[in-house]
């Protein structure tokens, strides 16, 4: 639905949702022997995101929770990915160092205790992954961005086109690197652009690509280690959607080799419902139900 548009849709997905919600939900809840008398709690998506796409997960879960009596969470989009950790290893308990990678955010946040989060650095302008869905189109692949990007660069030589290396103190930075990406397809010559601007020749495709993914899981993996450095943890997590990233799944793995490192399946890196049953789940415990009619928050930047 918005692969046409090169990105998601607000008022697109919104209606999708209301669309999908209930079939969706009866359909996951077919899998448990009792259904809905199953439940315990529901938990839901309280932000950040698109303030439709909320409010139809949240009213639709206000209802139900009323309907069968059921306690109720709102639960922050990232806590869900910090806690999807969790779901990947059960033995895995706070402090916990969490790399949260995804289309909106690039942080790393120290989960002390539970519902007690930590920012030790976050992205000064792009996201990671907004990185990979624009780099994706400067080079005429599908969206969403990132997996096409790791499938193309898996016959690409990193090396042919050298580009920069950002490392901060206490945070990330995208937008250098996209430009530079821009700037080596410019200085290819029309002559091996199509009429989009897109490099006509695969292989050159697959060399960028390549070395794009290179320069930011270094990125990635070196702002890791600093915050590794500022923090008293020993646990490792990699979350959210570019966790499902081959090279820097890999990449982490070697760096901490001595560590304990949890890098959820894939299932688990891109946005699910399980890691924000996993959040709602710890949050009920500590702080028990919220009020019914709660309002969503498109900003919430919540980590616990
Ligand atoms: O966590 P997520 O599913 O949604 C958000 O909360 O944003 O992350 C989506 C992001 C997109 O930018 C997508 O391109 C990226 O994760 N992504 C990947 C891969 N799979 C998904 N990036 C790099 N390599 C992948 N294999
Ligand atoms: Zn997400």
């Amino acid at each position: 639905m918005h692969a046409r548009y090169g990105g998601v849709v607000p008022e697109l997905a919104a209606r999708a949702h209301l669309d999908a919600i209930a079939s969706v939900v009866d359909e996951a809840l077919s899998a448990l022997p009792g259904g809905w008398s199953d439940l315990s709690a529901i938990a839901v998506t309280r932000g950040p995101g698109l303030i439709g796409s909320l409010l139809v997960g949240t009213a639709y879960a206000q209802s139900a929770a009323l309907a069968r009596g059921l306690p109720l969470v709102g639960v922050s989009h990232l806590a869900g990915h910090v806690y999807s950790a969790m779901l990947a290893d059960e033995s895995l308990q706070p402090p916990y160092l969490a790399l949260v990678v995804s289309g909106g955010h690039t942080d790393c946040v120290v989960l002390r205790d539970h519902g007690d989060a930590t920012q030790l650095a976050a992205t000064r302008d792009d996201a990671v992954g907004e990185a990979f869905d624009k780099v994706a189109r400067m080079l005429g692949l599908p969206y969403p961005g990132g997996p096409a990007v790791q499938r193309a660069a898996a016959g690409g030589d990193a090396s042919r086109f050298p580009l920069p290396r950002t490392r901060l103190e206490d945070s990330f930075s995208f937008s250098g690197l996209k430009t530079a990406v821009r700037y080596a397809v410019r200085d290819l010559g029309p002559s091996q652009l199509d009429a989009n601007g897109v490099p006509r020749d695969p292989q050159t495709v697959a060399d960028l690509a390549a070395a794009f993914q290179a320069a930011a899981v270094d990125q990635l993996v070196s702002g890791l280690e600093l915050a590794l450095e500022r923090s008293d943890a020993d646990r490792i997590a990699v979350v959210g959607g570019v966790a499902a990233n081959s090279a820097l799944r890999e990449a982490v793995r070697q760096r901490f080799a001595g560590l304990k490192v949890v890098i959820p399946p894939l299932a688990y890196c891109t946005d699910n419902a399980a890691m924000i049953a996993m959040a709602g789940w710890h949050r009920l415990q500590r702080r028990g139900a919220d009020a019914p009619g709660f309002e969503v928050d498109p900003g919430l930047g919540e980590f616990a």
